[in-house]
């Protein structure tokens, strides 16, 4: 057996997986976000730590395996946020987490300090508020007195992984988030920390996410009933660790993934390519690549809204039991999901979603598929950037809430003109981080024959010509409302 642990924003997901990547067990605890001000969102790791032990000690009391049998152990995390330590490795301030927009200022005083060209071309990324550099300089700016008791720093799950095994560093995939990393050389960037007065001491000790970096602690083994002789293996970026769980392994392979944020996401064999900073390009979690994607802040998080606010109490299946009748285009109506602000493409933490084209016929479920269609659409404009530069995209595999309702995936179909692949597997992050602890121990000679070992597809749908013409043009007028809508916040 391996486990996979994925942290998540809400919850920490514990998944036990066999040799043949079948789930034996799976368990899952909750955590609370910590929003004080508007724009903040905050964790407190400790929660995590608790949250994870014991999750770890649920999956061991239904007896599935012997602790000894659980050969190996790996991460996936959320990716971006700013864990502070002291010199002896004590928490210092809660996590700042990626989707914190508190350090507009800070992504400012980047491009001041190192120059929009000179950090695109280290890092490959724009100075977005949810990276971790912003927020590094937000507690240097705000919070001098922590700031000065601050010996490094790491990413989410790494302080989880710290406290399992005693032994602490971050790998390629989530160091490729901070805005720190040179991402093509692999190592931190002293000319960034040196121009923007960071101690390059700072940064954490670098791996590679299949790299074995302990095993757990006696202490831990304790509590949880794991082995000290479970191997533990760096883990990766929540992100590339969906990607491996969904087979994107190789060149051409793209996903989507419709979770509470969106992300169109594609392997890259190298990180050569110029993008110009349009989609995010970071390390992949898997051996010598890379992988370049778009971001949609508010996909799944938009249709819970809408639920919470227009239909409480009412179940996901039920609230999309009836768009499968309702005509593509929802009879005129268009939906922006940009509730929280917007990533890929404009980059706006201010702009704020719109219903356009309400008339006294509508009814439920056509705002119902006008949601699932605007965030379909918002996606597509990440799609529609790597066509632009020149990326083939004729299948997707889609994963999470997205890949949960048929009508929804035959709608990603017709607006993203490709073929949809929807998996029967365990999907998501948990089991890539379970993908890399099974290559970790050598159970495969590569991650790409673990994929065809545990992954599964269930369907495929086509795109249909007809719908594809009709979306194409709804697409053109979708694409109009983002700078219309953007006057409003000037
Ligand atoms: C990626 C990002 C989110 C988080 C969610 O850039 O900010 O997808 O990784 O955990």
């Amino acid at each position: 057996y391996v486990i996979g642990v994925d942290l998540g924003t809400s919850a920490v997901k514990i998944l036990l997986v066999n040799q043949n990547g079948q789930v034996a067990r799976e368990v899952s605890k909750p955590y609370p976000l910590i929003q004080e001000k508007a724009g903040y969102s905050e964790q407190n790791p400790e929660d995590w730590v608790d949250q994870t032990v014991a999750g770890l000690s649920d999956l061991l009391k239904y007896g599935d395996c012997n602790p000894e049998d659980i050969e190996g152990l790996s991460f996936s995390g959320q990716m971006h946020g700013l864990v502070l330590l002291d010199e002896n490795n004590q928490v210092l301030r809660n996590a700042i987490l990626w989707n914190d927009t508190r350090t507009t200022s800070e992504c400012q005083e980047i491009y001041a300090g190192v120059g929009k060209e000179r950090l695109l071309q280290i890092t490959k990324n724009p100075a977005l508020e949810g990276f971790t550099l912003p927020k590094i300089l937000w507690v240097k700016n705000n919070e001098p007195d922590v700031y000065r008791k601050a010996k490094t720093f790491v990413l989410p799950k790494d302080y989880v992984r710290y406290r399992l095994t005693g032994k602490l560093h971050t790998e390629y995939s989530d160091a490729a988030g901070t805005l720190l990393l040179d991402i093509t050389e692999k190592k931190w960037s002293n000319e960034i920390c040196g121009l923007l007065g960071i101690d390059d001491k700072f940064c954490p000790p670098l791996t590679e996410s299949y790299e074995e970096v302990g095993t757990i602690t006696p202490q831990i083994a304790k509590v949880t009933g794991l082995s000290t002789l479970t191997r533990v293996f760096a883990g990766g970026a929540d992100n590339a660790c969906g990607a491996i769980g969904a087979g994107i392994l190789q060149d051409g392979k793209s996903m989507v993934s419709i979770g509470t944020s969106g992300v169109f996401l594609s392997y890259e064999p190298d990180g050569n390519k110029n993008f110009a900073g349009k989609v995010h390009y970071f390390n992949h979690s898997a051996p010598d690549s890379y992988y370049t994607m778009g971001v949609t802040l508010a996909a799944g998080y938009s249709l819970s809204w809408f639920k919470n606010v227009f239909a409480k109490g009412a179940g996901f299946d039920e609230l999309l039991a009836d768009v499968d009748q309702v005509p593509i285009g929802s009879n005129g109506l268009l939906f922006t999901p940009y509730i929280v602000g917007e990533r890929t493409p404009h980059v706006d933490a201010n702009i704020r979603g719109s219903f356009i084209g309400m008339d006294s016929s509508h009814q439920l479920k056509h705002f119902v598929r006008a949601v699932l269609e605007g965030i379909t659409f918002s996606l597509n404009e990440s799609v529609e950037i790597f066509r632009e530069h020149g990326k083939k995209i004729d299948t997707i595999v889609s994963i999470g809430g997205g890949a949960k309702n048929e009508t929804w995936l035959q709608i990603q179909a017709d607006i993203f003109n490709a073929r949809i692949v929807k998996l029967s597997s365990e999907q998501g992050p948990g089991m890539g981080a379970a993908m890399l602890a099974a290559y970790g121990c050598g159970w495969f000679a590569t991650l790409q024959e673990c994929g065809d070992q545990f992954l599964k597809v269930d369907k495929v749908y086509d795109p249909i010509e007809e719908n594809v013409e009709k979306y194409k043009n709804l697409f053109n007028l979708y694409k109009i409302i983002y700078p219309a809508t953007a006057l409003l916040n000037k």
